[in-house]
């Protein structure tokens, strides 16, 4: 268990979290269910605006980068603690808006954005919008003059750094569908054409290196590159950035592979950042730019944890021990599409020792549905409460309603109080857009 401020364990041996018992929330809200720790989310969203406001001068703005877990009450905790967000679609981007977000502070990305999404994005006043593809400009410059309008944009380049994480969220390798290589030209091509723009306002850069990165020399490097970029830009065109956004991908702890960070090492991430672009803008006598960064996972992840039911247990004498819970790939999918590692353990034993290695298998018609593999535990038995951890972020972002299992809720815990966030589905949201043509019945 990675100890921090809310997770623990309590005198009667059970999970607590954000000071209430797991095992309670289990049998108040059912199972399974999504976990928030409220303490821990605020607590990480300040850790890097502190940085920003202490290093920086506050000539920046954190943006939680709201794929990792978007739903109206995290909008509004973002705009309480005075951040910014990234949206990615127009789903993220109407969910903040109808939590009330100020929407100057979002930022827009997207590799393929929308026709819809481009203009919901100019109708809502979308604080800057980052380019990732020439069609994109084009429509762009051309919406913004149907509309009188000037948008702030920013141009997704490839610096082609390869930060050490899972190939699949690897992004600014050369190969890749994200943005504009610098060591191909590509990125000085789209500059020109995007200063041709007349309705486009060029601010500055974005680049995201991938997720899950624990060494912070690859955000080091990533900027010094961007940095070296952009006075050659500045050089050869006359541009001058006036913002850099460096993504985000700080890593998280899931399980003992993992390092413990608290979120004054994570802060530490952004500091030894910071360091770097003082000195390459100073090395190239540039002005500071407005920086901007964009951590998901490292804000949301180990803030949640999902509870479930155990239920059926297999022995298979001599091969595997599965231990079934009532969720899987439908809630959680990061096992099936990245064999992803999570800690997990009975919430109603915490405190027994684990005796056995089991495979958590989920509900879904397929062999492929485990949540974890070859994990210890204390020997389970149906109507145990189970706990996985660290699974606040891109677990409810890419839930689906796979074999028409139900969403699970989501709960928020402050200070032993519980608000559902996300209410829980019912059979009738699993058929709400279902129709049956008249030439069926
Ligand atoms: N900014 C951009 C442009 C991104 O593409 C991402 C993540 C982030 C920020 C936030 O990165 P974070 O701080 O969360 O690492 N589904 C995968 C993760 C995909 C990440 C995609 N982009 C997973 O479950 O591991």
């Amino acid at each position: 268990m990675n100890e921090r401020a809310t997770l623990k364990i309590n005198e009667k041996g059970h999970l607590e979290i954000g000071g209430m018992d797991a095992v309670e929330i289990a049998e108040k809200f059912g199972t399974p269910v999504y976990v928030f720790d409220e303490a821990h989310i605020r607590n990480m969203m300040r850790a890097y605006r502190d940085v920003i406001d202490n290093d920086y001068d506050g000539f920046g703005l954190v943006l939680y980068a709201s794929k990792a877990f978007s739903c109206k009450a995290i909008y509004s905790i973002a705009n309480q603690e005075s951040i910014g967000v990234d949206v990615v679609s127009g789903g993220e981007l109407y969910t903040a808006v109808k939590a009330g977000f100020p929407t100057e502070k979002i930022y827009m990305h997207g590799n393929n954005k929308l026709v819809s999404e481009l203009e919901f994005a100019l109708d809502c006043k979308v604080g800057t919008i980052v380019v990732d593809s020439y069609r994109e400009a084009d429509i762009l410059d051309k919406l913004c003059k149907e509309r009188n309008l000037k948008q702030n944009v920013l141009i997704r380049i490839n610096p082609g750094v390869e930060a050490h994480t899972h190939a699949f969220v690897q992004t600014a390798r050369t190969d890749s569908k994200f943005g504009f290589s610098v060591s191909d030209g590509s990125a000085e091509d789209i500059i020109k054409y995007v200063l041709s723009k007349k309705n486009l306002v060029l601010e500055g850069y974005h680049c995201h290196i991938g997720s899950q990165i624990f060494e912070k020399q690859s955000f080091v490097l990533a900027a010094n590159k961007v940095l070296d970029f952009a006075s050659d830009i500045k050089n050869k065109l006359g541009f001058e950035l006036t913002k850099l956004n460096m993504g985000g991908g700080f890593g998280i702890w899931y399980n003992d592979e993992d390092p413990k960070l608290k979120p004054e090492d994570h802060a530490d991430y952004l500091k030894t950042l910071i360091a770097a672009i003082k000195n390459k803008i100073k090395e190239h006598n540039l002005k500071k730019p407005y920086l901007l960064i964009e951590p998901g996972r490292s804000i949301v992840g180990e803030a949640g944890i999902t509870l479930y039911s155990v239920g059926a247990v297999k022995d298979i004498a001599g091969i595997k021990k599965y231990v079934a819970v009532d969720g899987g790939m439908f809630e959680n999918p990061r096992y099936a599409l990245y064999q992803s590692k999570y800690t997990v353990m009975l919430a109603n034993r915490a405190t027994e020792e684990c005796t056995e290695k089991v495979s958590v298998a989920g509900k879904c018609c397929e062999s492929g549905d485990l949540i974890a593999v070859d994990v210890p535990l204390p020997k389970a038995e149906s109507g145990d409460i189970m706990a996985v951890l660290s699974t606040g972020a891109y677990n409810y972002s890419m839930a689906s309603n796979y074999n028409r299992n139900f969403i699970p809720p989501a709960i928020l815990v402050e200070n032993g109080k519980a608000d559902y966030i996300i209410k829980p589905q019912t059979f009738e949201d699993i058929v709400r857009n279902d129709v049956t043509p008249d030439r069926l019945k």
